[in-house]
C-alpha cells in the first residue's frame, strides 16, 4: 500500500473542515493509494474512547462492509463517526435505542414491523397532499420574497418538506407540527455554533419528541385508526411496536428523514443554478432519474461508521476486533471505478448505483422511496412556478461532522 499525500493530521470528519468543502480531491487521493486507512486522531476527540478510524474509500469496500453486519456493528458505537469530546458515554449509549444503531437480530425485529408503514402503497397515500404542500411552499417563497425577488431558498423551501412529510407519515395533527418541527431542528443542528444548541437542549427536545409520540401511539392503541401508526402499535403482543419503541421510532424518522432530504434539496438546487443547461433539460423532459443523481451529488450523508465484531482484512490492512471504520458514502459517490465522468452533474444518468442512500444491507435507509417522492415533487413545483431562479451568492455551508449540509442558499427569481 502506498502512503497518501495527505497533510499530518487530515480528517475527514472534521467539521470545520466540512464546513468549507467536501474534501474530494483528498478522497481521490485515498481511493487511489490507501482505500482503507487509519485515520488518526488525538483520543477521544470524536467522543469515543480510542484514537481513530479506518476511512473507506472505494464504492466497493463501502458496499461490502454494509452488507456484513456479522462483521461490522451499527451497535457496538452507535453509526455516527463523530459526536463532540464532551460527549459523556451514556449518551452515546442511549442513542442504541434507535434502529439505525441496532444490529439483528433486534435490529431485523423492528426494522420489518417499521417497514409496513413504508410500503410503496403508504408512500402513494401521502402523495396528493404532499404535491400541494410542494405547491403552496414554493407560493408562499415567492410572497415572502424581497421586492427585489430575493429569498433564502433554504428556509423558504427546503425545510419545509421533509418536515411536513413526516409530521403526514405519522399523522401530527396540523396545530402540533410547529413544535415538533421546533424539536426536530434543535436535534440535528448541535454542531454549528450559530444556532448555539446545546446538547442538553438537544438531548431535551428528543426527550419531548419521545413524550409527545407516545402519546400518539398510546391514543392510537386506544382506539385505532386506519393510519400508519395504528398499524405500528395497535395490536398489543408480537409483531408491534410498544410506545416506546415508537417514541424511538419517531426520534429516527426526524433525524434521518428530515436534514438529509432538506440538504438534498438544498444541494440538487445549487447543482441546477450552477449547471443551468441542466436546469433547462430538467423543465423540459422531467427525466425520472433527476433524483437518484441529485442524491448522488449532494450525498447529504458524507459517512456513517461501524464497528469490527472481529479481527479481519479489508482492503489489504489489518482491522482489529473493536475499531471504528468509516464509509465514507461521499468517496463511494466519486468512485471512477463505478461512475462514468463522476464529476459531471447529469440528471440522465442510468444507471446510477449511488450509495446516497447507504451501501445497501439491512440498514438501507428506510425513507428512500419517500425521499425521491419528495424531491420531484418540490422540483416539479419549482420548474413551474419558479422556472427563472438565479444565484444570489453563494452557499452557507454547516459546520457538522458527518453532514453536507447547507444552512443558506440566497436565490433571485430573476
Ligand atoms: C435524500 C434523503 C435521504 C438520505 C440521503 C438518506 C440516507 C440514509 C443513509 C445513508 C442511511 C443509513 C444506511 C446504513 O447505515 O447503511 C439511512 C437510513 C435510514 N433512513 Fe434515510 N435518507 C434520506 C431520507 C430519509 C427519509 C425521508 C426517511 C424517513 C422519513 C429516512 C429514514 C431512514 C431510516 C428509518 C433509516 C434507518 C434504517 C435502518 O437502520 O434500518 N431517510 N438513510
Amino acid at each position: 500500500m502506498q502512503c497518501p499525500h495527505l497533510p499530518e493530521g487530515f480528517d475527514f470528519t472534521d467539521p470545520d473542515l466540512l464546513q468549507s468543502r467536501v474534501p474530494h480531491p483528498e478522497f481521490a487521493e485515498m481511493r487511489q493509494t490507501a482505500p482503507v486507512w487509519w485515520c488518526a486522531q488525538p483520543r477521544g476527540i470524536s467522543g469515543f474512547d480510542d484514537e481513530g478510524y479506518w476511512a473507506v474509500t472505494r464504492h466497493a469496500d463501502v458496499k461490502y462492509v454494509s452488507t456484513h453486519p456479522e462483521l461490522f456493528s451499527s451497535h457496538t458505537n452507535t453509526a455516527v463517526i463523530r459526536f463532540n469530546e464532551s460527549i459523556k458515554r451514556e449518551a452515546i449509549d442511549a442513542q442504541r435505542l434507535i434502529m439505525l444503531n441496532m444490529d439483528p437480530p433486534e435490529h431485523t425485529r423492528v426494522r420489518q414491523i417499521v417497514q409496513r408503514g413504508f410500503t410503496p402503497r403508504s408512500i402513494r397515500s401521502l402523495e396528493e397532499a404532499l404535491r400541494n404542500r410542494a405547491h403552496s411552499i414554493v407560493a408562499k417563497a415567492l410572497e415572502n420574497a424581497s421586492p427585489e425577488g430575493g429569498f433564502d431558498f433554504v428556509n423558504n423551501i427546503a425545510v419545509e418538506l421533509p418536515l411536513q412529510a413526516i409530521a403526514e407519515l405519522i399523522g401530527v395533527p396540523q396545530e402540533d407540527r410547529a413544535k415538533i418541527f421546533d424539536w426536530s431542528n434543535k436535534m440535528a443542528a448541535y454542531d454549528d455554533p450559530e444556532y448555539a444548541i446545546t446538547a442538553e437542549a438537544g438531548m431535551e427536545a428528543a426527550a419531548e419528541i419521545v413524550a409527545y409520540s407516545m402519546g400518539i401511539a398510546a391514543a392510537r392503541k386506544e382506539c385505532p385508526a386506519k393510519d400508519i401508526v395504528s398499524q405500528l402499535v395497535a395490536a398489543e403482543g408480537e409483531g408491534n411496536l410498544s410506545s416506546d419503541e415508537f417514541g424511538f421510532f419517531v426520534i429516527l424518522l426526524a433525524v434521518a428523514g428530515n436534514e438529509t432530504t432538506r440538504n438534498a434539496i438544498s444541494h440538487g438546487m445549487h447543482a441546477f443554478l450552477t449547471h443551468p443547461e441542466q436546469w433547462e433539460l430538467y423543465k423540459r423532459d422531467r427525466p425520472e432519474t433527476t433524483a437518484e443523481e441529485i442524491v448522488r451529488w449532494a450525498t447529504p450523508v458524507v459517512s456513517f461508521q461501524r464497528t469490527a465484531t472481529q479481527d479481519l482484512e479489508l482492503g489489504g490492512q489489518k482491522i482489529k476486533a473493536g475499531d471504528r471504520v468509516g464509509l465514507f458514502y461521499s468517496s463511494a459517490n466519486n468512485d471512477p471505478e463505478v461512475f462514468d465522468a463522476p464529476e459531471q452533474f447529469d440528471i440522465t444518468r442510468d444507471p446510477n448505483p449511488h450509495l446516497g442512500f447507504g451501501g445497501g444491507g439491512p440498514h438501507f435507509c428506510l425513507g428512500k422511496s419517500l425521499a425521491v417522492l419528495e424531491i420531484n415533487l418540490i422540483f416539479n413545483a419549482i420548474a413551474d412556478a419558479l422556472p427563472n431562479l438565479k444565484p444570489a451568492g453563494d452557499p452557507r455551508r454547516l459546520r457538522s461532522a458527518w453532514l453536507n449540509g447547507i444552512k443558506e442558499l440566497q436565490v433571485t427569481t430573476g
